[in-house]
């Protein structure tokens, strides 16, 4: 299993760092935020994306069960409230944060609509999701291997099954999708950067919901 230690020096290769921007600016793009905005980051890890949401001037918590994760976060700054918690059952009152996120995190909760039912309790704005993708030729590759071990695979028609359980009601949901080429060479960059996030293959599936 990966330590946190691993886990975050991940990101900071140069295909781990070209793919978290990517997924970053897909899920800035499906739910922008205002500068001063509070966000609840569920499922944080080692803090990363919490991390990239405080540096655009978002006041974070980032809330997930794995004291070590949360412990090694905790080092690695940016002024962000690390609590430890269950998707499921958010230990906040309704309507505590502007925005709430959750970055492959929600493929790891066994219930996912209860944790969004529980985001959108806790959210006053919206809601934004990183999710694995099933129809993806990453899934093909990596399903239940290395830290995609004990992941579910999601496709678009159980999040719109998720949202439409939702109270009150979301406006329209928005579903974005980043590829990752399997070689990852500076050619693969290349078409990953040209590739539409409308084309419904990528293995990193982002939603954008908002309240009305
Ligand atoms: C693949 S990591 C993603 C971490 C971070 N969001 C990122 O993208 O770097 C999945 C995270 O989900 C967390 N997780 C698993 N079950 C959870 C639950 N029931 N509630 C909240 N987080 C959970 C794990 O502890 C882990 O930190």
């Amino acid at each position: 299993m990966n330590t946190p230690q691993d886990y975050e020096a991940w990101y900071h290769t140069p295909r781990g760092a070209w793919i978290a921007q990517r997924e970053f600016a897909l899920l800035w793009r499906l739910l922008p935020m205002e500068r001063g905005a509070t966000l609840l980051d569920v499922g944080t890890g080692t803090g990363h994306f919490a991390r990239r949401y405080a540096a655009m001037g978002l006041h974070v918590t980032g809330l997930d069960p794995d004291a070590a994760a949360l412990d090694y976060a905790r080092t690695l700054g940016g002024a962000i409230d690390y609590r430890a918690g269950d998707a499921q059952a958010l230990p906040f009152a309704d309507g505590s944060f502007d925005h709430c996120a959750a970055v492959t995190s929600l493929c790891f909760v066994p219930d996912p609509a209860q944790a969004l039912s529980e985001m959108w309790r806790v959210a006053r704005r919206g809601v934004v999701l990183g999710l694995l993708h099933r129809r993806s030729l990453l899934y093909r590759q990596k399903a239940g291997r290395g830290t995609y071990a004990g992941a579910r695979w999601d496709d678009a028609a159980a999040v719109r099954a998720w949202v439409a359980g939702l109270e009150p009601a979301s406006t329209e949901l928005r579903l974005g999708y980043a590829i990752f080429l399997p070689d990852g060479k500076w050619t693969s960059r290349v078409i990953e950067s040209v590739l539409p996030t409308t084309v419904p293959w990528g293995g990193f599936m982002a939603a954008g919901l908002t309240k009305r």
